[in-house]
């Protein structure tokens, strides 16, 4: 069933029920949550598109131009996963995925993040929305695999052979984002939506607080600032994710536990 036909069955009205350990919540990570490990974010001052343009480095038209400077500008990105560690907010996502388990609920965690943090901070399912930094495609032969070194037009594909077509197995612009179904039909079964580091400003994502606040799930977020679409959200907390993350997630257990 979609999240249309889900929306005509549900009351369209804000439902603030009392959250709990056995209910099934859905978080969107950005790359505010890991901010605080110290992977640039893509739109603050001095973020990743101020010292690149995305049209060269993450669009299909960039890489047919230019293949060598989208290598580059991933592989930096991918090298540069050795030099940062999670932060209490991917742990406290993990935290909260276990204690949800247990309790009989679910944590459906949606990340446009690229870099492989939450998986480092203990979290076992995590929907990469966007990609991931350490996983290439072959575009001769379709085969997604981990990969830990650089790319270039000299690589040969381990599984075909071909050389050169091995590509960042990430979300460019004008691509279609993944699991977006899958997205979907959690948020259309989710008690609560809660948003954490992202800008809003990237559809679909940006768009799935709208999707969830038709369904009558309560939204909150979580962010530095007051995020583009802040005035869909039910609840905020501003404030770093390190910190905010951790004492939301400590709220939630300590709720239950009275
Ligand atoms: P943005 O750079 O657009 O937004 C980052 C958000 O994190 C901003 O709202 C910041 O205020 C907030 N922020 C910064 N530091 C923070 C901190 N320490 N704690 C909490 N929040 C903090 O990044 P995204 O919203 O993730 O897509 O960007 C979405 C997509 O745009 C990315 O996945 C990427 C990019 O182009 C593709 O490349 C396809």
């Amino acid at each position: 069933m979609n999240v249309t036909m889900r929306g005509l069955l549900r009351p369209v009205i804000l439902i603030r029920c009392h959250m709990d350990l056995s209910s099934n919540i859905v978080v969107l990570t950005g790359a505010g949550i890991s901010a605080d490990s110290g992977v640039a974010t893509f739109r603050d001052s001095g973020g990743i598109w101020a010292k690149y343009d995305y049209r060269e480095v993450a669009t299909p038209e960039g890489y047919a131009a230019n293949p060598t400077l989208v290598h580059e500008f991933y592989n930096l990105r991918r090298s540069g996963l050795n030099e940062v560690e999670p932060n209490a907010a991917h742990q406290a996502l993990a935290k909260l995925e276990i204690a949800m388990a247990d309790a009989g609920g679910s944590l459906t965690l949606v990340t446009q993040n690229v870099d492989d943090l939450h998986e480092r901070g203990g979290s076992k399912s995590v929907w990469h929305m966007h990609g991931e930094l350490r996983k290439v495609r072959c575009t001769a032969c379709g085969q997604i695999r981990h990969w830990q070194q650089d790319l270039s037009l000299k690589t040969e594909c381990p599984a075909c052979h071909a050389l050169g077509t091995l590509r960042p197995h990430i979300v460019w612009f004008g691509e279609m984002p993944m699991l977006m179904d899958e997205i979907a039909e959690a948020i259309a079964n989710a008690d609560q939506f809660v948003s954490i580091g992202t800008s809003g400003s990237v559809y679909p994502a940006a768009g799935f607080v709208g999707e969830a606040r038709s369904l009558g799930i309560p939204c909150m977020e979580i962010n530095l600032e007051p995020s583009e679409n802040a005035y869909l959200f039910d609840a905020a907390f501003y404030g770093p994710a390190a910190e905010q993350v951790p004492l939301w997630v400590e709220r939630l257990l300590s709720s239950v536990s009275r």
